[in-house]
């Protein structure tokens, strides 16, 4: 049968490994293959959730290696799972070429019309990058995937020495009428989520969770990241699709399922997991290590927006402690007793709605 979406039919005739289903624990040991486009090792990351909305793929370097220059009409959004090395953008243009460093959990923008070069600056391991665009919808919408992919249209870079210097964190007070401030932090290049401490306080999901809300400038593409606390866990809650899911630090599980009857999905986390919840499942992150655990969320196309993480219905997209049912809290318990650990979550917190949770001495930004 045909493929319904250019971009799944553009994907399946690169001849590289497609993994599917609901997520892949560790995007440093998922299979990769020979691809012919990019001169590289690659895998296409395609969960249920992802379909005619985002593309993910997981790319590798070799040991010591440089990857042919490579020029695409996309934003993309590059994560660094395992390896260092660095990548150099560049356009007929501008004058300036552009270079940059970068190790794991390191994160970066390719723009759009523009070259970029990616070498592996270690001669024993190779690389690993996870990246993150929205072709399938770009495809919808042009028809011929070949017009996205080392054409002769190129985009004058920004004109800044900087352009890929440390991205910068501001305090948004308010971002609309009744909500709550955030912490912005906006940029090219974002040297490592698995250490960033500038995070704003987010009760509303419980767990003690705190975030920060990233942009790149002059790009559709945004991310989150939220940090949540040993012992704890977030309310269940659902949203649309295309929000991929990829693992910074801690250990965990998630928790999704579509409705009340059907089957509940575990997954099990860690740095490098990655997983997308299906368009308007219910899911729910369980933090069962010894320190704050980590989840960078790569944000589908605004389009999207009104099925995003800020919950418009919330008796209908949230689950409360208090309405949730009695196995969450039990496998929880048992699952941290089976590490010798025992459960943060305060008691009141399953007795009483509005709960407030006691952020006194985890830092604010
Ligand atoms: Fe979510």
């Amino acid at each position: 049968m045909a493929s319904e979406y250019t971009y799944d039919a553009w994907m399946e005739a690169q001849g590289i490994p497609i993994h599917r289903g609901y997520f892949v624990e560790d995007l440093r040991t998922v299979e990769v293959g020979p691809w012919a486009q990019r001169g590289c090792d690659a895998a296409f990351i395609q969960l249920a959730g992802m379909p005619g909305v985002v593309e993910s793929r997981v790319q590798e370097i070799p040991a010591g290696g440089t990857l042919p220059p490579f020029k695409s009409s996309i934003d993309e959004i590059c994560y660094v799972l395992m390896g260092q090395g660095s990548t150099t953008v560049w356009s007929s243009k501008s004058e300036k070429r552009h270079s940059f460093e970068w190790s794991p959990r390191s994160m970066f923008l390719l723009p759009r019309n523009t070259w970029h070069q990616l070498s592996n600056m270690q001669g024993d391991n190779p690389v690993r990058l996870l990246h993150y665009n929205y072709a399938p919808m770009a495809m919808s919408a042009v028809g011929n995937p070949d017009f996205f992919f080392n054409n002769d249209y190129e985009e004058r870079l920004p004109i800044a020495d900087d352009l890929f210097g440390e991205a910068q964190a501001t305090v948004q007070e308010h971002i609309a009428e009744g909500e709550a401030g955030r912490t912005l932090w906006q940029g090219n290049f974002f040297p490592d989520m698995g250490v960033w401490d500038k995070l704003m306080h987010r009760p509303g999901r419980g767990s003690l969770n705190r975030s920060v809300y990233m942009m790149t400038p002059g790009t559709e593409l945004t991310m989150h990241m939220s940090v949540f606390g040993a012992g704890t866990y977030k309310k269940g809650h659902r949203h649309g699709p295309g929000r991929v899911i990829v693992i910074p630090g801690g250990e965990g599980y998630s928790i999704m399922w579509a409705n009340e009857d059907s089957e509940r999905i575990v997954i099990p986390w860690h740095e490098a997991s990655m997983f997308v919840p299906p368009d308007r499942w219910f899911h729910q992150h369980f933090n069962v290590g010894e320190v704050p655990g980590r989840y960078l969320a790569l944000h589908p196309p605004h389009q999207f927006a009104g099925m995003g993480e800020d919950i418009t219905d919330r008796a209908g997209d949230q689950i409360e402690y208090t309405q949730e049912e009695n196995w969450i809290r039990e496998k929880f318990e048992s699952e941290l007793a089976t590490r010798g650990l025992k459960s943060a979550m305060p008691d009141a917190a399953y007795k009483e709605t509005d709960y407030t949770w006691d952020y006194k001495g985890v830092a604010d930004s």
